[in-house]
């Protein structure tokens, strides 16, 4: 069978993200350029200030991603690019150029949604993994456990109801002095610190989380107390989350009967979760998979793995694909 090239396209947030794919699993360039230290000091991104810096990179980073791969756009057999969920106006770059990529060059458009991408990560990280599995998917902007039925089926068991989960170690590294992207930084200092503050666990009875509770209470300690041990506070926000996390997927796990568990998105990238998680396959007989770090947080790759799934799967888009901010996974 002939190679499939997919060029992939992300600019959902704050990273404009332009990658080439061979046959959805292998890397051959993934170049990103993140507008981190643009939105550092805002504490936050700034949507107006990303989409116009997407515009500026796109080009360029599509020059990158092509030179590193050694091709050229006409070796490239698909273009897949992210429509949803994420900021309006950076979604629209990234999807426009793609469509005027896929409109000049006569080759197909696929569209991404990005938690999909997210998901695929994985399969880019293991060459092995195939669907079904469970997957956590815990982002800045998402918290879902879902059950990928195949590579372009899936069925969310559960979602947070508040707060994703990036969200909260975004806003406590703000409250504690850490500064943005707070994640990282949380899981550094978590290090030095030990469990030993008390907060408050939300529970539900079925697959759903929140952390908008821990997050405040978080917060109120530290406006009570500034002076408390911001690594203590760290450690324990880490340990709640862990617990929680690997509870609901757990049980999960048990409804479905499935033992191939993964992770996914920015989050999971946190040292400490991942940890926890691979202790399972030894306490709980689980196979746990999460992607290469760089893979974890928005990049191209990704989307151009699930954009070549999308593509076999006969999932084609027309040139009227419009971003989606909301868009879901079904
Ligand atoms: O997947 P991602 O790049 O963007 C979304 O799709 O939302 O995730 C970004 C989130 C941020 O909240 C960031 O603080 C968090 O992932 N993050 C981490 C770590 N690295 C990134 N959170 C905890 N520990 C980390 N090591
Ligand atoms: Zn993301």
């Amino acid at each position: 069978m002939k190679d499939i090239l997919t060029l992939g396209i992300e600019s959902s947030c704050d990273e404009t993200s332009v990658s080439v794919v061979k046959n959805g699993r292998e890397v051959l360039s993934n170049s990103i350029n993140s507008q981190i230290k643009i939105h550092e000091k805002y504490g936050g991104v700034v949507p107006e200030i990303a989409s116009r810096n997407h515009v500026e990179a796109i080009s360029n980073v599509t020059k990158d991603a092509l030179e590193e791969a050694q091709v050229s756009f006409q070796d490239i057999d698909v273009i897949s690019c992210t429509y949803g969920p994420g900021l309006v106006g950076a979604l629209l770059v990234g999807l426009s150029y793609g469509k005027a990529l896929s409109y000049a060059l006569e080759k197909p458009l696929v569209g991404v949604n990005h938690i999909q991408g997210h998901i695929a990560a994985n399969y880019i990280s293991h060459p092995e993994l195939k669907p079904p599995f469970l997957c956590l998917v815990i982002s800045g902007g998402h918290t879902h456990l879902i059950h990928i039925k195949d590579y372009t089926h899936f069925e969310i068991l559960g979602k947070t109801r508040d707060d994703a989960i990036g969200e909260a170690f975004d806003k406590i590294a703000r409250v504690v002095g850490l500064g943005y992207p707070g994640g990282p930084k949380v899981d550094k200092l978590a290090k030095e610190g030990q469990p030993t503050i008390k907060l408050p666990k939300t529970h539900f009875e079925n697959l759903d989380f929140s952390f908008s509770g821990i997050k405040t209470a978080i917060i109120n300690l530290h406006h009570k107390d500034p002076n408390i041990n911001k690594a203590d506070l760290c450690c324990s926000f880490e340990h709640l989350v862990a617990e929680i996390l690997i509870e609901n997927t757990l049980k999960a796990a048990d409804i479905l009967n499935i033992k191939t568990i993964a992770l996914a998105g920015g989050v999971s990238a946190n040292s400490y979760i991942r940890q926890e998680f691979l202790k399972l396959e030894q306490t709980k007989g689980k196979k746990i998979y999460y992607p290469d770090p760089i893979l974890c947080t928005d990049n191209a790759a990704m989307i151009a793995s699930a954009g070549y799934y999308n593509f076999l799967a006969g999932n084609v888009s027309g040139l009227n694909l419009n971003a989606i901010p909301n868009l879901k996974i079904s």
